[in-house]
């Protein structure tokens, strides 16, 4: 018997990653597929090869195949109840972000983690790649000093239909969740107040928000400036943003595709109208898989060898406290503390 018998909940878009990840690892078996709509657990099933049984209801799907650990891959709305039940199952759940539609989910959530003893982890995909460990490296080495701004544009044309262009503000409660978590990642911060506008610019295909202008404040009055939007065309950022974080000493640059570099400040003796600067460009030397499958392997390792994972929910409530914050400043029109 493999010793992570898996229930996977939620065979839409996403499952294909995580599926394909699992079924390379010798230590996990898929033992069951639950969907609310079965044939989207039948079509996984078939696309897998896989011979395990598919239901409708998680719990009777743990039951019945003695499954100890819950994937929970299915829309942010259904993710509390989702993860609530597995913990009550007494299973460990790792689950697709953003944690939860609501704060009031996410804390009953951790608590529900922690009443049961299991883990819950979330996938922050985007923390997984050898640029970003490097850029997070040179950020938090101190080589432009203490951090003074921070900014992140997205700017990308997303045309996937779905849920996505129906939903009021989709950039803010789909995607912008792996920016600000990227952002704390990066600082190794965790802002206290945030002010948030959005509209839907000219041409846009989305019913709610396609774009927002988030500004963060931390307790030592440094800043966070947040640009994005889903319904840019023509010179798209990364999907990892384009990132500058400025210290007292200098800048780091990171475009989210290539190798970050910093630029820091030549001393001199001399009194100048702009000092010279130097380049910095740090090594690669993060050797772990990227993207989800990076963040699966810290997940399934914090199990296998008792570590904490990066993205544990204790860690990754703080950063839906960033989007939750923002939705509550975009509701009374104000800044919010977070
Ligand atoms: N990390 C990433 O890069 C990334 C990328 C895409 C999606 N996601 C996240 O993954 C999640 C799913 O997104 P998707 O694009 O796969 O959506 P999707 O609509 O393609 O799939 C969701 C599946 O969940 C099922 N489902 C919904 N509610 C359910 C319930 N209560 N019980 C059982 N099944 C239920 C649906 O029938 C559907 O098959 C979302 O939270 C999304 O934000 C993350």
């Amino acid at each position: 018997m493999s010793k992570h018998r898996i229930v996977v909940v939620g065979c839409g878009n996403i499952s294909k990653a995580w599926i394909a990840y699992t079924l390379k690892r010798d230590d996990s078996s898929i033992v069951a597929l639950v969907d609310m709509h079965l044939d989207h657990a039948e079509a996984a099933k078939a696309k897998y090869k896989l011979e395990c049984p598919v239901y409708t209801d998680v719990r009777e799907a743990i039951r019945k195949n003695e499954a100890n650990l819950v994937f929970d891959l299915t829309i942010p709305e259904a993710h509390c109840a989702i993860t609530t039940a597995a913990f009550e199952e007494g299973c460990n759940v790792f689950g697709e972000k953003p944690m939860a539609s609501f704060m009031e989910e996410a804390v009953i959530m951790v608590k529900a983690a922690a009443d049961s003893g299991r883990t819950y982890a979330i996938m922050q995909n985007r923390r997984y790649l050898k640029e970003m460990m490097a850029f997070r490296d040179l950020v938090q080495s101190g080589t432009v000093g203490p951090i003074g701004f921070v900014t992140s544009d997205f700017f990308l044309g997303l045309h996937n239909g779905g849920y996505r262009e129906t939903m009021d503000n989709p950039l803010l409660l789909d995607m912008a969740i792996h920016t600000f978590d990227q952002s704390r990642f990066i600082t190794g911060k965790d802002p206290v107040a945030v002010h948030c506008t959005t509209f839907n610019p000219a041409g846009s295909w989305f019913a709610g928000a396609a774009a927002a202008i988030c500004t963060f404040e931390y307790e030592d009055g440094s800043c966070y400036s947040y640009r994005g939007c889903y319904s840019a065309e023509g010179a798209p950022t990364s999907w990892q943003s384009s990132w500058r974080v400025v210290g007292s000493k200098g800048t780091v640059i990171w475009d989210g595709r290539t190798a970050p570099y910093a630029e820091v400040v030549i001393p001199t003796e001399e009194i100048v109208h702009e000092n010279k600067h130097k380049r910095i460009t740090p090594e690669l030397t993060w050797a772990g898989q990227e993207q989800h499958a990076g963040c699966l392997d810290d997940m399934f390792d914090a199990l296998n060898k008792g570590h904490i994972p990066s993205t544990v929910c204790t860690d990754n409530i703080k950063s839906l406290a960033m989007l939750h914050g923002a939705i509550r400043s975009l509701k009374e029109g104000c800044k919010v503390r977070i």
